[in-house]
């Protein structure tokens, strides 16, 4: 059985969908910001807390769990800067009850979500894995500080991982089932669709003097099935033994600035956006793009949509949950 925590939430979800198909999976939420109906019914879910370890304790000791996704963390930029305490409560903290009751019951495969924001603001175009790390925001240094107690618990326990490096995750299932509904919405694609449909005023471009060719941030967004689709092969390389621990990015390799992103939008929807340019936002580098030639050099793994099907996915779903 495959435990995973944050089943409920954007991400964890479409995997679940996805896992279920092959695996038994039992789902560990709290339900702050996931969604108990975006969890597919064949799995178990579990409504509990990973700062909890009567919740752990409850799960591990009922369920033969033979690896743990973990996706359960807060991950807004803007907010980690003006509440880094709940970052790394949430993030580092609540991580280490995980690892902790994983020890214990024998537990060595791990999957975490990391993500680009470790980075910080690269000094190169396209970011290898080995690029410098150095976070310019609590919550990309909640997430690189779980990736070094990995690296430490591997060789003291024998832990065997893989860190999953997001770019920017985005769209929606085909099922039509689920799709990204965060309460309040930050994020650019959603933000930009909801405009469109008419529930938002304008969308706001924050900063447009950033050294980019347009002056507006550029980042690399990633279709969320093939988020799932990398997570599934870096399970099967811990569970066949090919991985004992490995870092990799999930992105598409190329980037696309928030006036690119905007007028995407508006050629999928047809619809024309009204856009006001605002103040920069704090803990936001100018450019992110991957890498992601290592995961498909070691486990055969490429992100297989590009930004217009992304958007169009999502498009479909912001219209059925109008
Ligand atoms: N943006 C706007 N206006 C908005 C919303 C966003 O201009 O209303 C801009 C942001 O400033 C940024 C870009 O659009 O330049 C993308 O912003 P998002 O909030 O959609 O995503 P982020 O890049 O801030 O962060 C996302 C995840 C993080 C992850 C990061 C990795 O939320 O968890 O991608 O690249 F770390």
């Amino acid at each position: 059985m495959i435990l995973v925590v944050g089943g409920a939430g954007y991400i964890g979800s479409h995997l679940v969908e996805k896992l279920i198909k092959r695996n038994e999976v039992v789902v560990l939420d709290n339900l702050s910001t996931g969604h108990e109906d975006a969890v597919d019914p064949s799995a178990v879910f579990f409504k509990g807390d990973l700062g909890n370890e009567s919740d752990l304790e409850a799960v591990f000791s009922k369920y033969p769990i033979k690896a743990v996704m973990h996706f359960a963390a807060n991950s807004l930029v803007g907010e980690s800067v003006v509440d880094p305490l709940k970052y790394y409560e949430n993030n580092v903290a609540s991580t280490l009850k995980l690892l902790r009751v994983m020890l214990k019951y024998n537990v060595k495969n791990f999957i975490f979500s990391s993500t680009a924001a470790t980075y910080g603001i690269p000094e190169v175009e396209i970011i290898g894995e080995d690029s410098r790390t150095q976070p310019i925001n609590p919550y990309g240094q909640s997430k690189l500080m779980v990736e070094n107690i990995l690296a430490d618990f591997a060789v003291a326990y024998d832990l065997r991982y893989v860190v999953l490096r997001y770019f920017n995750a985005a769209g929606a299932s085909e099922s039509g089932k689920i799709g990204e509904m965060h309460d309040p919405e930050t994020h650019l694609i959603p933000i930009i669709l909801q405009h469109l449909l008419g529930q938002r005023e304008q969308i706001s471009v924050f900063g447009d003097d950033y050294d980019t060719p347009d002056g507006t941030c550029i980042r690399d967004y990633i279709h969320v099935k093939d988020l799932a689709n990398a997570h599934i092969a870096a399970l099967d390389s811990l569970l066949n033994e090919q991985n004992k621990t490995a870092i990799y990015n999930l992105g598409n390799g190329q980037g696309y600035s928030v006036k690119e992103v905007i007028d995407t939008c508006e050629k999928v929807t047809g619809k024309k956006a009204n856009v006001v340019i605002a103040e920069r936002r704090a803990g936001d580098p100018a450019r992110l793009v991957a890498s992601a030639e290592k995961i498909r050099q070691a486990l055969g793994w490429k992100a297989e949509r590009k930004l217009e099907e992304i958007i169009s996915s999502a498009w479909k779903w912001h219209q059925s949950v109008k």
